[in-house]
């Protein structure tokens, strides 16, 4: 067997094979974290592609996240009964088979079956208790180097795999970096398969910092009483307050990173990152150039600066707002007594034609379209929508012609 010839080959060079077992549960803690964070790439693609709500894929993710945490407690006695090499490759394969039977998925129900029961069940086969099992069983010096190195797997995954994932999404499409994660998956399965082993005495090792191999202990006990395990010890736990004060901790730190961070942290940058520049960008584009938008309508107008005829005086009525044309530019003209008030006829706000509208004793011209007040004298705004005041004119009478120019 592979395991053994390496430990006899690793036991000439004074290497411990524990270390081999580190290794192949690092590289499936490494590949399973990755494996968990990478439905957070993919919660926009799907969004695209079957018009899910970001709320019914985050359902299936959260029933996944759930049983997660569900099942850890109960993997220690799984592992027991059927010993860490089986329940690793069988919490592999299961984890690749829901992400391979993902690829045909149309419905929601079929999302939260595979990504939510499916993987939820089998990432939790391989959390942080595959890591506590293996330091125990195989280390007695160094365990805390060994439970550290193993708790680091999961970011070091996520760090070295989510934006290869992501990266694969963005380029050939969510399914391929699925098959991608399940060839990893795979990697580690065999990996797992050849080299893992379930105790020191299984290549009759000592563990490490021990001088004696220990024999496995008698399995006299069922599973049924192996899953009682847990929860007899959370019965027990609960009497003690400071258990408490740790599940509290915990749960937010669960809840904030695995919940919300690796879930939502890629929609996030999603809706507030480029996605929302680029549709911004074509939104505000299109609404500006294409439909006028918040543009001053006034503003690319030709406006004769010099004195241009625009209207026979006789013909300007008392208190009646008028329209003419100067040199191409539409001008509303309005006469109270001797006065001449004249603005742009076009409205800043959506180009309305001022001329229709109505001017009140306070010498504002109110836009006929949607409102807009302008005050004649100097053309500003005094509500809106428009936000742009009206193009002042100077008006004078040289001639019996009304003569204009902007101001
Ligand atoms: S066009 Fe004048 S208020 Fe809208």
């Amino acid at each position: 067997m592979a395991s053994s010839a390496l430990a006899n080959a690793l036991a000439r060079r004074n290497i411990h094979y524990g270390w081999v077992v580190v290794a192949v549960t690092f590289l499936t803690m490494l590949v399973t974290a990755g494996a968990m964070g990478s439905p957070g790439v993919m919660i926009v693609p799907l969004e695209r592609e079957f018009g899910w709500e970001n709320s019914q894929i985050s359902t299936a993710l959260a029933l996944r996240i759930l049983l997660f945490g569900v099942f850890g407690p109960f993997a220690a006695a799984f592992m027991n009964q059927y010993g860490v090499r089986r329940v690793v490759v069988c919490a592999l394969a299961l984890i690749a088979a829901g992400f391979l039977a993902s690829l045909g998925m149309t419905r929601v129900w079929q999302l939260v079956l595979l990504w939510g029961v499916v993987i939820g069940f089998g990432t939790g086969l391989t959390a942080i208790v595959l890591a506590a099992t293996v330091a125990t069983r195989w280390f007695t010096q160094r365990r805390g180097l060994v439970v550290g190195l193993l708790s680091a797997s999961s970011a070091t995954g996520q760090l070295v795999f989510l934006p290869l994932i992501a990266e694969l999404t963005e380029r050939f499409g969510w399914r391929m970096a699925l098959v991608f994660v399940c060839g990893l998956l795979a990697l580690a399965a065999l990996a797992a398969a050849a080299l893992m082993r379930d105790r020191p005495s299984d290549l009759d090792l000592p563990p490490y910092g021990e001088t004696v191999v220990t024999p496995p202990p008698a399995t006299s006990v069922g599973l049924a009483s192996l899953l009682l395990v847990p929860l007899t010890a959370l019965r027990d736990a609960a009497r003690v307050p400071l258990f408490w004060v740790l599940f509290a901790t915990f749960f937010i730190c669960g809840a904030s990173t695995n919940g919300l961070i690796q879930t939502h942290f890629i929609t996030l940058c999603s809706d507030y990152g480029l996605t929302a520049v680029s549709a911004g960008g074509y939104l505000g584009g299109h609404l500006s150039f294409g439909r006028g938008v918040g543009v001053d309508h006034q503003a690319f107008l030709e406006k004769p600066s010099e004195w241009v005829d625009a209207l026979d005086a006789g013909s300007l009525e008392e208190a009646t707002p008028t329209l003419a044309e100067a040199a191409g530019a539409r001008v509303l003209l309005y006469r109270r007594g001797t006065q001449i008030y004249a603005v742009s006829d076009v409205c800043p706000h959506a180009a309305g034609p001022l001329h229709e509208g109505t001017v009140d004793a306070d010498l504002c011209v109110t836009c006929p379209w949607h409102g807009s007040r302008f005050r004649l004298s100097d053309g500003r705004a005094v509500r809106g929508p428009a936000s742009a005041p009206a193009t002042v004119y100077q008006a004078r009478v040289e001639h019996g012609r009304v003569q204009v120019r902007a101001v």
